[in-house]
C-alpha cells in the first residue's frame, strides 16, 4: 500500500512536470487550455523511469486474461485477434478476446463480464475513450490490471499503462509523405488538397491530424499548399467511427462543391480505408489519382502502394503491439509489476505510463526493405 501510493505520488508529480514543461509552444493559452492540450501527448524524458514499485503477488500462469477491441472493421484489430489468441494460448494463459462493433454499451458489458470470469488482466482498445471510467475503475478496485492497447484510456484511473505506436509521429509522417509525393508526383506547386482526420472518440484521431498539421500548416501559410474547400480543423475534417462510408460522402461532397473545374492533387487521409475509398472516388470524378497518405499497412494498400495507386502508408505491425502487451502481463503474472518505461501522458485524470512504438513509412521505394521480415506483406509486392 505504501509503495502503491509512492508509485501515485511519482506520478502526480511527474504529471505536474510535463503539464509545466510539456506546452512551452503555447505561450498565450489559460492554463486550462494548456491542461486540454497536453492531456493526450506522450512526453518522453529518457532520465525518468516510470517504474512500478509495488510488490505484487502474480497470478497462476493459466489464468483468465480479456482482450477488448473496439471492431474489427480495420486489418489491424483482426490481426490483434488472431495474435493474441494465438499468444496468449501459447503462453498457457485462457484468453476470452471481444469486440465491440463500435458500440460503447457493448464494451462496457464485454469488460464487466470479463470481471465476473475472474480476469487478471484487461487489455483494452477502447470504442470510446473517455466512456469506460466506471468499469474500468471497478476492475481496477478488485485487483485486475487494465493495459490500454493502442489508443489511450481517457478520463480514467483505471488504467496501468498504454502500448502504442506514437500518434503525432504518425500524423507528421503522413504529412511529410503527402508533401514528398506531391513534388514527385503533382509537378510545381501550388497543390489543391483536402484534409480527412479518423473519428473524433478515438484519441489517436486528433493527434495524428495535429501531427500532420505541424508539417502542413506553414505550407498552406506560404501558399504552397491549398485546401480549396478551406476545411482545416479536425472537428470539421474527421471520419465519424472511422466510416469508409461517411468518408465516401464527404469526399463525393468536395468533388462536387469544389473540383468541377480544378484538379485535387493530393489528399491526407489518416488511414488505409480511407485512403481507398478516397482514391476510387476521385477516379470515379473523373480525376487523376491524388497523392494519398495511409495508415496500417494493410494487405489491400500494400499491393496499391506497389501498384503507385496509393502513394504511401504508415506501418505499425501489430506483432510490434501484441509482443510489448506479452511482456507486460507475462511481468504481471510473475509479479514484477509494470515495466518501466520512460514516456508517459496525462490522460485527464492521472499521469499513465506509455510504451511507445515507432510508426514506419512505407512508399514503393522502401517496401521490400521494410517488409524483409514480414513475408506475408513481402509477396504482395509482385
Ligand atoms: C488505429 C489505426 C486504425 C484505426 C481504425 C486507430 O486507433 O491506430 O491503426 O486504422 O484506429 O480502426
Amino acid at each position: 500500500m505504501i509503495k502503491k501510493s509512492f508509485l501515485s505520488l511519482i506520478l502526480v508529480m511527474f504529471m505536474g512536470v510535463t503539464l509545466m514543461s510539456g506546452c512551452g509552444n503555447t505561450e498565450n493559452s489559460s492554463a486550462t487550455e494548456e491542461k486540454e492540450e497536453s492531456k493526450t501527448e506522450v512526453q518522453t524524458d529518457e532520465n525518468a523511469n516510470i517504474e512500478d514499485k509495488e510488490e505484487y503477488p502474480g497470478f497462476e500462469k493459466d489464468s483468465i486474461i480479456g482482450v477488448s477491441l473496439p471492431w474489427l472493421g480495420t486489418q489491424n484489430w483482426t490481426e490483434a485477434q488472431t495474435m493474441f489468441t494465438d499468444e496468449l494460448t501459447a503462453a498457457g494463459y485462457t484468453p476470452i478476446i471481444k469486440q465491440a462493433d463500435q458500440k460503447v454499451e457493448t464494451q462496457q458489458e464485454q469488460i464487466q463480464s470479463m470481471i465476473d470470469e475472474g480476469a487478471k488482466v484487461i487489455v483494452v482498445g477502447p470504442v470510446d475513450s473517455t466512456r469506460l471510467s466506471e468499469v474500468l475503475e471497478k476492475a481496477k478496485s478488485q485487483g485486475i490490471y487494465i493495459i490500454g492497447y493502442d489508443r489511450i484510456l481517457e478520463e480514467t484511473t483505471g488504467v496501468d499503462g498504454v502500448v502504442q505506436y506514437s500518434s503525432l509521429k504518425t500524423g507528421e509522417i503522413q504529412a511529410k509523405a503527402l508533401l514528398e509525393g506531391l513534388e514527385k508526383l503533382k509537378g510545381e506547386g501550388p497543390y489543391n488538397i483536402e484534409l480527412f482526420g479518423g473519428s473524433p472518440t478515438d484519441p489517436n484521431a486528433p493527434n495524428f491530424f495535429k501531427g500532420a498539421m505541424a508539417i502542413l500548416q506553414p505550407m498552406i501559410d506560404d501558399g504552397t499548399i491549398v485546401v480549396v474547400s478551406g476545411e482545416t480543423d479536425f472537428e470539421t475534417c474527421a471520419t465519424e467511427g472511422w466510416n469508409n462510408e461517411k468518408a465516401r460522402e464527404r469526399i463525393d461532397k468536395l468533388l462536387k462543391d469544389h473540383y468541377s473545374d480544378k484538379d485535387i492533387a493530393g489528399v491526407l487521409c489518416p488511414n488505409d480505408g480511407i485512403a481507398r475509398t478516397v482514391v476510387i472516388e476521385c477516379e470515379n470524378a473523373g480525376q487523376q489519382v491524388p497523392v494519398v497518405s495511409g495508415l496500417d499497412a494493410e494487405d489491400e494498400s500494400v499491393k496499391w502502394v506497389w501498384q503507385g495507386r496509393q502513394y504511401s502508408t504508415v506501418a505499425k505491425p501489430t506483432s510490434g503491439l501484441v509482443k510489448k502487451t506479452m511482456e507486460i502481463i507475462n511481468s504481471l503474472q510473475a509479479g514484477k509489476g509494470m515495466p518501466g518505461t520512460s514516456a508517459s501522458a496525462g490522460n485527464g485524470r492521472i499521469v499513465v505510463p506509455i510504451y511507445e512504438l515507432p510508426p514506419v513509412l512505407v512508399t514503393k521505394e522502401n517496401a521490400q526493405e521494410v517488409f524483409e521480415d514480414d513475408p506475408a506483406r513481402l509477396q504482395l509486392l509482385n
